[in-house]
């Protein structure tokens, strides 16, 4: 059952009677509208009233203003104003530029601008590669995004996508320290998306792609990723395989089985599962089904795209045909990242002993995770309420700090492994358990072991 969070927080500014009841009376008052009061706090007080601002979490925006009517029900109670507490955090956008020089006088000036700045102009004009020392191409991602597949809200366009953009660069400079900007494209069109970043590149020491719908994005990655000499990496792909991986290592941990002799169930072949796939493969296990909408994906059917084929070719050894439901009988996991409400308890039954089961459809899982408990040995999701969330968030930051550390040129799969792992390490054998085998998207080590493991591997494979 939902619960109020902070997604949908709103501080009311009312005027209350100074009397002892009215705290009370306006506390019951949010508890009994479902609301959860997170602060309060007296801002002015007269002799014949007091102000308050009364901060209280909701389930949605109905419920929020529901709350608010209620509150001005109360006798005495004024409402001033309601503020959206989101809303406010998102006000003038959320990141900045700021100089790392001074500028106080002119000899400040002169070296950080005309005329000492030619000198330096010229040096990278002859040797290209001082501008990963002397720019910010050093440490600085471009965030990019057609805003065609942005979050659960489809294709909303690039300025709609803005306020994840800029999210995701906050989180790159608070977990990495990465400077990561967002570049919102107007067009949708795939020659335009992939000239337009060939001719920002130069700016950049790395490429975030970002919510660009499946198929689209495969082909952009990859023509990009032959053309440019720097890391191009789509996270909804390769963050969440990353991810997931490392989830997976930790899962297999604790029902003690062997990868080589799983089968795994990978339901959803878009985006996130045909990246998911790639990864999994890396690690030879025993056997890989991927389901999409049409069914399980095989050799013999008709009407795939280039995507689809190559799945079909390295996946599924017996060239098992059916739905969802026939791919989990006998699984040991299934990963779905898809759609919501795809199975039930007694589904999970027919899954091998010690099931391990992922549903991070967002925002609702293939599977109620308490059905899922129900026969499967560890559940993860990708929501914040439950135990084990699969957050990219664990794995972009680390990714791009050790990629701009090594002065990766590209990005490899065994980079991508390396991350995954060390992922999966930083949750330590005393810590490990079915409630929790990924790391907190908080803890501060896990961006520093990551970035470690991807600048170990880059320089070993001198890319
Ligand atoms: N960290 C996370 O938790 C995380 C990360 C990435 C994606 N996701 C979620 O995974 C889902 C897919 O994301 P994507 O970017 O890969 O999308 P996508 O559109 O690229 O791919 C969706 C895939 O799901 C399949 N599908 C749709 N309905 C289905 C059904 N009824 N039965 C079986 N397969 C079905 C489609 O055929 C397609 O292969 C979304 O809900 C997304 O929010 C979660």
């Amino acid at each position: 059952m939902p619960v109020p969070g902070p997604g949908y927080s709103i501080t009311v500014r009312l005027e209350a009677p100074p009397s002892a009841s009215a705290a009370g009376d306006l506390t019951s008052a949010v508890g009994h509208a479902g609301g959860v009061i997170t602060a309060f706090d007296v801002v002015e007080s007269h002799g014949d009233r007091v102000v308050i601002d009364l901060t209280c979490n909701a389930l949605s925006a109905n419920h929020a203003k529901d709350i608010t009517d209620t509150l001005e029900t109360l006798p005495g109670i004024v409402v001033r104003k309601v503020s959206d507490r989101t809303f406010l955090v998102h006000l003038g956008g959320k990141i900045e530029v700021t100089s790392k020089v001074p500028l106080r006088n002119r000899d400040d000036l002169s070296r950080a601008y005309t005329p000492g700045v030619a000198r330096v102009c010229q040096a990278i004009a002859e040797n290209p590669e001082d501008a990963r020392r002397l720019t910010i191409k050093r440490n600085t991602v471009a965030v990019v995004t057609d805003g065609s597949a942005v979050l659960g809200l489809g294709n909303i366009g690039p300025a709609a996508a803005l306020p994840v953009m800029e999210g995701k660069a906050a989180l790159f400079k608070k977990f990495a320290g990465v400077d990561a900007w967002p570049i919102c494209l107007d067009t949708q069109d795939t020659e335009e998306i992939i000239r337009t970043v060939q001719i920002l590149a130069p700016v950049y020491g790395g490429i975030n792609l970002e919510d660009i719908a499946a198929p689209r994005c495969f082909e952009i990655e990859a023509r990009l990723r032959e053309m440019l000499d720097i890391p191009v990496f789509h996270d909804d792909q390769h963050g969440t395989a990353i991810v997931v991986v490392a989830a997976l290592r930790n899962a297999l941990r604790v029902v003690e089985k062997d990868i080589k002799d799983c089968k795994i169930v990978v339901c959803g072949a878009g985006a996130a599962g045909s990246a998911i796939i790639r990864l999994l493969l890396q690690q030879t296990p025993g056997d890989v089904i991927a389901v999409d909408v049409e069914g399980i994906v095989h050799r013999d059917r008709e009407n795939m795209d280039v995507n689809l084929k190559s799945i079909a070719e390295r996946t599924n050894k017996k060239n098992v045909k059916g739905r969802l439901h026939d791919a989990l009988v006998g699984a040991d996991v299934f990963i779905g990242v898809s759609a919501p409400n795809l199975f039930g308890a007694e589904q999970v039954a027919t899954m091998n002993s010690d099931a391990i089961v992922f549903a991070l459809a967002n925002p609702d899982p293939e599977i109620d995770p308490m059905e899922a408990q129900k026969h499967a040995a560890v559940v993860a999701t990708g929501r914040s309420d439950f135990p084990n969330q699969i957050n990219n968030v664990l794995a972009f930051p680390g990714v791009f700090r050790g990629l701009l550390d090594a002065h990766a040129r590209t990005i490899t799969d065994a980079m991508l492994l390396a991350a995954a792992n060390a992922i999966a390490d930083v949750v330590t054998p005393d810590q490990l358990n079915a409630s929790f085998i990924v790391p907190s998207v908080f803890d501060a080590t896990v961006a520093g072991a990551v970035a470690e493991a991807v600048r170990k591997e880059a320089a070993a494979a001198k890319v």
